[in-house]
């Protein structure tokens, strides 16, 4: 494992309970830093801050939730003092269905944890970075969202959001030493797939040149970089980790 200084640093990873969002935590842990698991699942998160250790604590919020995450992010800075890194992690799959057979509800679900939760949580945390004058900002989007996967376009057109939101919030904190860049794994063996049909995840493997999953270990190497200082003029920026899948 290369060694990433995140010493003295503070960070937030929402869905940190598990599958990526845990593997970042714990890359971020073993550089330095001390971490917030935002998560709704408070169980999990309690236990996984456990298992990490002392640099860990666990916060139960719904990133959804406007009010909910302002009041996370307070108990964050009250234990913390202060918030250098933030991930963006938290999401969901959505059903499986084309189009037209997707209930717009479903759309919605899909859209607010995957797309409004990001810009819920940049909304709230960015201030306080300008404010310390300093922030490192990682959104994980998806491969789906550069290529639209069949019979997922909820998720795709979230993670295209998620591509666009982070282009426009690059620019805008383009004269602080603020960065905020985005991430596109292809698919990962996590809890995720549990929301999917076997033929979408054998749809999405046999789209990888590469021919395996990405192991979340390599997503949180990607971020960790992406979270540290040395990243300082990559921004508004979508890094690739899709084992070959991308062609732009
Ligand atoms: N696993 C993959 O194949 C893959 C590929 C590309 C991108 N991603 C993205 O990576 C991110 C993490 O995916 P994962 O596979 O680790 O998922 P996961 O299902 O293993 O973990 C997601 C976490 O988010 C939490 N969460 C759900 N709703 C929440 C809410 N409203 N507020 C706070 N926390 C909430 C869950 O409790 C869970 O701990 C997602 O954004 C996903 O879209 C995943």
């Amino acid at each position: 494992m290369n060694h990433i200084d995140l010493n003295n640093r503070c960070a937030i990873v929402t869905g940190g309970a598990q599958g990526i969002g845990r593997a970042i935590a714990e890359r971020f842990v073993a550089s330095g830093a001390r971490v917030a698991l935002w998560d709704y699942d408070l169980a999990t998160a309690e236990k996984t801050a456990k298992e990490i250790g002392d640099a860990a604590v666990a916060v139960q919020v719904d990133v959804t939730d406007p009010v909910a995450v302002d009041k996370a992010r307070d108990a964050t800075l009250a234990a913390f003092s202060k918030i250098d890194i933030l991930v963006n992690n938290a999401g969901i799959a959505g059903v499986n269905k084309t189009v037209w057979e997707t209930d717009y509800a479903e759309w919605q679900r899909v859209l607010k944890l995957n797309l409004d939760g990001p810009f819920i949580c940049c909304k709230s945390i960015v201030p306080a970075m300008i404010a310390h004058k300093y922030g490192r900002i990682v959104n994980i989007a998806s491969i789906a969202g550069k290529e639209g996967n069949p019979n997922a376009a909820h998720y795709s057109a979230s993670k295209a959001g998620v591509i666009a939101l982070t282009k426009s919030l690059g620019k805008e904190l383009a004269s602080y030493d603020i960065v905020a860049n985005a991430v596109t794994p292809a698919a990962a063996r996590t809890a995720i797939f549990d929301q999917m049909t076997q033929q979408h995840i054998d749809f999405m493997l046999s789209k990888i040149p590469k021919g395996r999953f990405v192991l979340v270990e390599e997503v949180a190497a990607l971020v960790a970089w992406l979270a540290s200082e040395d990243c300082a003029f990559s921004t508004g920026a979508v890094f690739d980790i899709s084992g070959g899948r991308a062609t732009y």
